[in-house]
């Protein structure tokens, strides 16, 4: 039987806490594979992947809550480590006979571990010492975030670590292989949470780290060359990373099978497409279709001015793009698709997996979901910082690797009122003017996750020369992010702002005011609309 290749496996069981996916990404970071699943999620399908141990996730609950989420038998009975993470460790405790109690008073934030039991193995290499600058956050810091606590040890649990408030901050039963933390490992105000996880996975559970870039792109084309044997596959080329090195990864296993397909929509910015083309043009010798669609996508949007509208019309019209192309191509068996991680876990907090579902058009670019095809999704695994390590590997360019998210509907989002072409130049320009001032002081990507330049559809006066203007007006907007969910705006300095500003009023038909955004999200959005 045709199988993806085996590799060191760590379970972990969501209990629903905000960070459950992070302590996958901490695995993944040090060379071991993890899967995420719901504590829910049915034993047979957890076991099939005979996992090196499990780590219990924390979670919002109680275990005196009525239907508290509960530790599914066969993880102890399995024997494999267990590593029990705040309420995970509440739940170990619980069931195996020791006392969780509700604690006088939540406790959240930082902490510092006094580790009493050195010589554990969950302790290897654990510094002791505290930070020596003044300021600078202290080594054995941990980050605790908990409302109950467990106040007795179960029968053959020993204490390894204590805080100022938490007298069992970490234990173990070295017997049965089973440990487990009052604090978050996982988060970045737990500095040595990384090799606590990484000594639970290497010395507790025995993994290899066997998780590596070049490991799994040795396998998938492997797999990829198997399974797809001499069929062609269709793949909806957006530029952004995660189809990028979809592409570059099918075109490294079947070469001129796979058939990449660029929609050039007219709302991409400057100099995109060609960036795109360049970048694919002779890889693998993959086949390449670029497909100007600018006018009648120009087209479909006159007159409207309501971003949901934008969307719904820009989607529609990719759909189909994509089906006439695709049927003049012909004698297509599968359709690939940049599906990563995140969307695919089925955890605690999401009902359900989202697997085998196509996403919606703003992300892989109006994969049409009626076609008859069979899906390809080698990234399905892989969290972004996973997909673009592997892009690198692969050797796409850091252009290509470490660019922005730049959202489906494109400039149409960012050109607010009508689109018309006078306006979209207008953006292109403004926006292009002020990502070449970032860049020019390497400012891109170490002090913003994402920038841009917004045309609004209010004119004001102005004056240039003798002459009294009357004209649009480009907000810039740069923001700082680990997630996209929330942000800040970025601390722009005011120098650059102002060249940007300038260059903009200047060069920029059309425009004589420029102002910048200074809200966060919330309350903010990222994109205006
Ligand atoms: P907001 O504006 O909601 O954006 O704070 C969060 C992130 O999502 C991107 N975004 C989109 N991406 N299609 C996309 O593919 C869309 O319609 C869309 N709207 C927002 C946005 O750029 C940011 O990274």
């Amino acid at each position: 039987m045709l199988r993806e290749a085996n590799h060191d496996t760590i379970i972990i069981l969501d209990y629903g806490s905000q960070y459950s996916q992070l302590i996958a990404r901490r695995l993944r970071e040090v060379n071991v594979f993890c899967r995420l699943y719901s504590w829910r999620s049915l034993p047979e399908k957890v076991m099939a992947h005979n996992p090196k141990g499990f780590i219990l996730s924390g979670g919002p609950r109680s275990v005196y809550d009525q239907d508290a989420p509960d530790l599914p038998q066969y993880v102890l009975e399995s024997g494999k480590p267990v590593l029990g993470v705040c309420y995970g460790m509440q739940l170990l405790a619980h069931h195996l006979g020791g006392h969780v109690a509700a604690s006088q008073h939540r406790e959240y934030g930082p902490a510092i571990l006094d580790v009493d039991q050195t010589e554990n193995p969950l302790f290897t290499d654990w510094k002791i010492e505290t930070a020596s600058d003044p300021g600078a956050m202290p080594e054995d810091q941990v980050w605790m975030s908990h409302g109950d606590r467990v106040e007795k040890l179960p029968p053959g649990f020993r204490p390894l670590a204590h805080s100022q408030n938490s007298p069992l901050a970490a234990a173990a039963d070295v017997q049965r292989g089973l440990y487990c933390v009052q604090f978050h490992p996982e988060v970045d105000h737990t500095p040595q949470g990384r090799l606590l996880l990484r000594n639970f996975a290497f010395l507790i559970c025995g993994c290899s780290g066997d998780w590596t870039p070049a490991n799994f792109i040795n396998e998938q084309v492997r797999y990829l060359k198997e399974k797809i044997g001499t069929a062609r596959v269709l793949l909806g080329l957006s530029g952004g990373v995660d189809s990028a090195v979809t592409a570059a990864l099918l075109g490294k296993a079947i070469g001129n099978q796979l058939v990449c397909v660029f929609v050039n929509h007219g709302l991409l910015r400057k100099d995109e497409e060609n960036r795109v083309v360049e970048t694919f043009r002779h890889r693998s010798g993959m086949q390449l279709v670029t497909v100007n669609a600018i006018e009648e996508f120009m087209e479909s949007l006159e007159g409207v001015t309501d971003p949901e509208q934008k969307r719904r019309i820009i989607g529609e019209q990719f759909v189909r793009v994509f089906e006439r192309e695709s049927r003049k191509l012909g004698n297509i068996e599968y359709l690939a698709q940049g599906t990563i991680y995140p969307d695919v876990i089925e955890s605690a907090s999401h009902s359900g997996s989202a697997a085998h579902t196509i996403k919606t058009h703003h992300n892989v670019g109006g994969l049409p979901v009626e076609m008859d095809f069979e899906l390809v999704e080698p990234l399905r695994l892989l969290f972004k910082d996973e997909v673009r390590l592997v892009g690198s590997n692969l050797g796409l360019p850091d252009k290509i690797v470490w660019r922005q998210p730049f959202p489906g509907p494109g400039l149409a989002i960012r050109c607010l009122g009508e689109v018309t072409w006078d306006r979209l130049n207008r953006l292109k320009n403004a926006d292009s003017i002020f990502i070449d001032e970032l860049e020019k002081r390497q400012m891109l990507s170490q002090a913003t996750q994402q920038s841009f330049a917004v045309l609004l559809p209010v004119r004001t006066v102005g004056v240039m020369g003798d002459r009294r203007t009357y004209e649009e007006v480009i907000a810039l907007r740069a923001v700082t992010t680990d997630d996209f969910m929330t942000a800040d705006w970025a601390r722009i300095p005011y120098d650059l702002l102002a060249l940007a500003s300038n260059r903009i009023v200047n060069e920029v038909e059309g425009v004589n005011r420029v102002v910048f955004d200074i809200t966060s999200k919330p309350p903010g959005t990222i994109e205006w609309e």
